[in-house]
């Protein structure tokens, strides 16, 4: 039947356009997905941008600059709402020059610069994330840890245990593949994800090797 759809495919214009386009598409579709990638690599962290850009004054108090880890002079700046700091970090204050002097910061690079010298003066603020950015992807360590141990610790309703190789290699005897695609849409007496709803693919698939490994491979230093 799949042989048969082939050769009618290879040998049909129309359908083999038709094969192309949608080729097209999904290298396309692939083009994207990395291009988005690395806008989201490119996006830096409260720490990294006060280090390459507000830490030259902040960190010495230069030109009277509020000084990174003076908690007078920021807890008295964190009374003001994020948004009000954020807005004269981009407009400039007398001896501030707007955006620090960096032109290329979003505003949402100002906004974590200011949490992070915020934070590290006493404050606890939590630093913004980009709404087009993806969220961080969480390790199989911390997945298992929130969820899938509850009943794959003990081995609860017959749930393969965790580091018990003689239980998990006959599941994944044709790959990892199959194995996590049944957890994706749940598998006897579990339920589709393990219950975690907003589980990513990728995260599922950290989980299982974690799950897995357990016990077998030095586990990587946490970051
Ligand atoms: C060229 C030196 C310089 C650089 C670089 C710089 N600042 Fe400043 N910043 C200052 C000075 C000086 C002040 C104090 C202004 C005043 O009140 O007179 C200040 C004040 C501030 C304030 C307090 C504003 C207020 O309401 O009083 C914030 C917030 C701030 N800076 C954020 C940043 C951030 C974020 C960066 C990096 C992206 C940065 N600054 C880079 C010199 C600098
Ligand atoms: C409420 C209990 C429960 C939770 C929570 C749970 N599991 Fe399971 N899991 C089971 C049980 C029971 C089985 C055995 C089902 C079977 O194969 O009959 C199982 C089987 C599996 C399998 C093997 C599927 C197969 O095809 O053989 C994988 C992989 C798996 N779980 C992954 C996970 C992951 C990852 C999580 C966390 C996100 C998770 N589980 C959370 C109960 C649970």
């Amino acid at each position: 039947m799949l042989m048969k759809n082939t050769a009618k495919v290879r040998t049909n214009p129309i359908a083999m356009n038709a094969v192309r386009a949608s080729a097209a598409l999904l290298g396309a579709a692939l083009v994207m997905g990395v291009l988005q990638h690395n806008a989201q690599a490119a996006e830096r962290s409260g720490k990294e941008i006060v280090e390459a850009a507000c830490a030259n004054c902040h960190a010495t108090g230069e030109k009277s600059a509020p000084k990174i880890g003076d908690k007078t002079a920021w807890s008295k700046l964190a009374e003001q709402s994020l948004s009000s700091l954020t807005a004269v970090a981009l407009k400039g204050i007398r001896n501030m020059p707007p955006h620090g002097a960096s032109m290329k910061l979003t505003d949402i690079e100002i906004k974590r610069a200011v949490t992070y010298m915020v934070n590290q003066s006493g404050g606890s603020w939590v630093e913004p994330t980009s709404k087009t950015a993806a969220p961080v992807e969480r390790s199989g360590a911390q997945i298992v840890k929130m969820r899938c141990g509850q009943c794959h610790e003990k081995g609860l309703h017959g749930a393969p245990k965790i580091g018990d190789a003689d239980a998990w290699i006959p599941r994944l005897k044709d790959g990892l593949d199959p194995v996590v695609r049944s957890a994706i849409n749940g598998h006897g007496g579990m339920q589709a994800r393990g219950g975690m709803a907003n589980l990513t693919d990728n995260e599922m698939r950290n989980a299982i090797t974690y799950m897995f490994n357990k016990g077998r491979v030095p586990e990587k230093t946490a970051k």
